[in-house]
């Protein structure tokens, strides 16, 4: 079998919203046009992203952890180079692998206080699919309250939590039991009314990420293996 990323990359060149609009989604190819960001970007570097004509596009958007390292970050590549060629034994079903243990023990020792376990998984969404699954199972209750314009994804489940109807329009019913509350008045005290659930406090997969880089001082003792060197930040 063989596969040739860069004779792909070099004979698609440009073709990126003709392919999106004819087999993906051609309204966002048309909002993005109109918007006039139909470019076709060849490479990322940091916070900056570099167009087939050569110019230099500074990416203002953030928030999401992800961004924290930037595009094309030297030690990421080389830790993803060094997997790749480690033949890593992945998608053994029923194992226990070694590396997501690791990466749970650092996240856990730069957590707070309570935060003992680490569930990954590949989505915001499916981080809230897994908290909403978490707060039932642990509480036993069902009813679920949501702030208002809040956001959590597109997934079933998420969208029932989600404050913005557009986002909502078309999809229903939606998750039984899950109510919309003011922001103003959302947080502990809206959260654990009379048989109300809401999500365990959850480090979200960008949170996680974000705090690889710089532990946060909690006070408290971090726990490590015996193998395992203090964090550089
Ligand atoms: C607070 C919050 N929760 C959940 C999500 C959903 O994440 P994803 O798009 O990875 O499913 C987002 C995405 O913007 C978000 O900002």
């Amino acid at each position: 079998m063989t596969f040739d990323l860069a004779r792909v990359l070099e004979e698609r060149r440009g073709e990126n919203f003709q392919l999106h609009m004819e087999y993906m989604n051609p309204q966002l190819a048309r909002v993005l046009k109109t918007l006039g960001f139909d470019r076709f970007y060849e490479r990322g570097e940091g916070a900056y992203l570099y167009d087939d004509r050569g110019d230099r596009y500074l990416d203002l958007l953030s928030g999401f952890g992800v961004f924290a390292l930037g595009r094309s970050h030297p030690v990421i590549k080389k830790a993803l180079h060094d997997a790749i060629d480690a033949d890593l034994p992945n998608l053994v079903q029923i194992d226990c692998a070694l590396l997501p243990g690791v990466l749970a023990e650092a996240l856990v020792n730069r957590s707070h206080k309570g935060i003992e376990r680490v569930f990954f998984c590949n989505s915001g969404a499916e981080a809230i699919e897994a908290a909403i699954k978490f707060a039932r199972q642990s509480t036993h209750r069902s009813r679920i309250l949501y702030c208002d314009h809040a956001y959590h994804g597109l997934t079933n489940g998420a969208l029932s939590l989600n404050g913005g109807d557009d986002f909502r329009k078309g999809f229903g019913p939606l998750l039984p039991r899950t109510d919309r509350i003011p922001s103003a008045i959302s947080g502990p005290s809206g959260a654990h009314s009379p048989g109300a659930t809401s999500p365990p406090s959850w480090p979200s997969r960008s949170r996680a990420k974000a705090s690889i880089s710089r532990p946060r001082a909690t006070g408290r003792r971090p726990r490590r293996s015996a193998g395992s060197r203090a964090p550089s930040s």
